[in-house]
This record gives C-alpha cells, structure tokens and sequence, in this order.
C-alpha cells in the first residue's frame, strides 16, 4: 500500500450550533491513498460529521481539512473537493434526482461540466463497474436496495474520484445486497486504486479493512490495523460496539474452557485454530 497522504485532518473541531457541545472535537486523521479504512463507533459519536467535513459538506469550527492538499475552507477548491470525495448515503431511495437510472448517473457530470461524448463513455463505463451495464433505462425506485446504492456508486465513479466514502451504504441492504456493493467497492479499491472509507456498525465488515479507527464522543479513541483493534474486546464493548462474530465465537468457546489462540480474529483463522485443536483430540 501507498503511503501517499491523501487526506490530512488536523485539530478539526465542529459544532452544530453555537451552543450546541462539540459533535468533533479536536480531530486528527490521515488517510492515505489506496487504503480501505473503516470508521467505527456509538450512535452519536461523530462518524458522519466527519465524513461530512472530509467533503467540505460542512467547513471546521477550528482546524484544517486538506484534500490532496486543497482546503475545504477555500471556496475555489470546494467544488475540486466535492469531485474527488464522493459519498454514499445510508437511505438509497434518498440519492435519486431522475426518472431513470441514466439521468441519476448523468446529474453529477452535468453539474461537473462534463461534455455529451465523454458523459457517455464514463455513463457506460461506469455502470458497468458496478455491475449494472445496461441498466440506463431503468426506473430507479424498480431497483433493489443494493442496485440502487451501485448506481449511487457508478454516478459517483463517473466523476473518477480519488476517495469514496461509505456512511452506512450497506445497513438498510439484505445480506445479498450488502455482499454485491462491498464486493463491487472492494474490485474498486483493488483495480482502480480508489480509497474507502467505510462507516459501519457491521464489525464482520470493518474485520475486512486495512485500518480501523473508533469514535466516542467526537474523538478517535482507538486506531489499528483490525488485528490490533480486536485485541481489546473489552474496550470495544465498552464503546457500545459489538464484536465481530470469530471473536464473539472465541470467547464462548474460553467460556466451555477451549482456548483458541487469541491471534484468531477472522472466521478463516477461527476455524483453522478449530481443525488444529480437533487433531489434539
Ligand atoms: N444536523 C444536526 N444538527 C444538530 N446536531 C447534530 C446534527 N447531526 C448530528 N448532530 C449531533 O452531532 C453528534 C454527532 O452526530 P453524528 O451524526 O456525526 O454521529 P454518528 O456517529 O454518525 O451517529 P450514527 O451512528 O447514529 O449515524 C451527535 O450528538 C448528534 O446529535
Ligand atoms: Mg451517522
């Protein structure tokens, strides 16, 4: 992985209203190119202000956010910030401004300035991305909740952004639509380069990313590859978070007194401790 620094955040603090207690508070971040980094962490603790701030959606109380070093205070980079961090909502039936899958797709290049011809070949390109080639002329609100949120991701994708940010673009789906767009996100990250930041309160999900960083109360509390956040179950708990299902499987197993080595933290490795503790039997 690149260490290129793609995202700095420094001292960010925000508030929603002049009276209102910090919603971040004194925030520092570094995202780098090509990483999948997921944001853990309580209702409330500040994951989606901060996505929002990583877009310039909403500009810091104090600190900085540079985006490929362009500032999201600066009003001429907005738009260039904008472009090149693209977001995915939880609600897919909240992202559709056209009667077709085409105009949702078009809207974002229309806005960019972007010319018929090359609109088309992006359009196509796109779509076909995310797996939903031919698909153009379809109605948006006749698509499935996982169709909907890669068609989100393809009118995104058309603006070739550096950075997709996923706030909970997976909740509402079921377990097929959510396997499609995280399979779809991660071909993404993997071919194209692109970064990810997923929020999630999925921990099987965040298990799968490359750094994690956990919220409480507007800081980052805790921060590590997976392994190394997974070391401290009791911390995560006492976040509110849950455990991701090998953990949770480990402990129940230390309860029976089966001691798993505590370095099995993906369902891969859980059974592979499985089968080795079986042979000793
Ligand atoms: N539009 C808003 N106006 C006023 N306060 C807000 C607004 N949005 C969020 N807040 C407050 O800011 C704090 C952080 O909220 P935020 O939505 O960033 O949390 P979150 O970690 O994304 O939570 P969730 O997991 O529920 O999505 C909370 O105290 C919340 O009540
Ligand atoms: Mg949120």
């Amino acid at each position: 992985m690149s260490r290129e620094r793609l995202i700095e955040v420094k001292d960010l603090s925000f508030r929603y209203k002049a009276d209102a207690p910090l919603s971040l508070d004194r925030v520092s971040l570094e995202v780098y190119a090509g990483e999948w980094l997921a944001i853990i962490g309580h209702n409330g603790s500040g994951k989606s202000t901060l996505a929002k701030c990583l877009n310039g959606l909403i500009l810091p109380e104090t600190g900085t956010v540079l985006v490929d070093g362009l500032n999201t205070r600066d009003e001429d980079a907005i738009w260039e910030i904008r472009r090149r961090v693209g977001m995915v909502f939880q609600n897919p039936d909240n992202q559709f401004v056209g009667t077709t899958v085409q105009d949702d797709v078009a809207f974002g290049m229309e806005n960019h300035g972007i010319d018929r011809d090359e609109m088309v070949k992006r359009m196509a390109s796109a779509l076909k991305l995310v797996n939903m080639e031919g698909t153009e002329n379809r109605e948006p609100h006749r698509l499935s909740g996982g169709q909907k949120q890669r068609v989100a991701i393809a009118g995104i994708i058309a603006l070739q952004p550096s950075i997709i940010i996923l706030d909970e673009a997976t909740s509402m789906l079921d377990p097929k639509g959510r396997e499609d767009v995280l399979s779809v996100m991660h071909e993404l990250n993997k071919t194209k380069g692109i970064t990810v930041i997923s929020i999630t309160h999925d921990l099987d999900e965040a298990a799968g990313s490359d750094r994690i960083i956990a919220m409480e109360k507007g800081r980052i509390v805790l921060s590590g590859t997976p392994r190394e956040v997974f070391q401290h179950p009791e911390r995560l708990l006492e976040l509110g978070l849950d455990l991701p299902f090998a953990i949770k499987m480990r402990q129940a197993l230390s309860e029976q007194g089966i001691a798993v080595s505590p370095d099995a933290f993906s369902e891969e490795e859980l059974v592979e401790e499985l089968w080795k503790l079986k042979s000793t039997i």
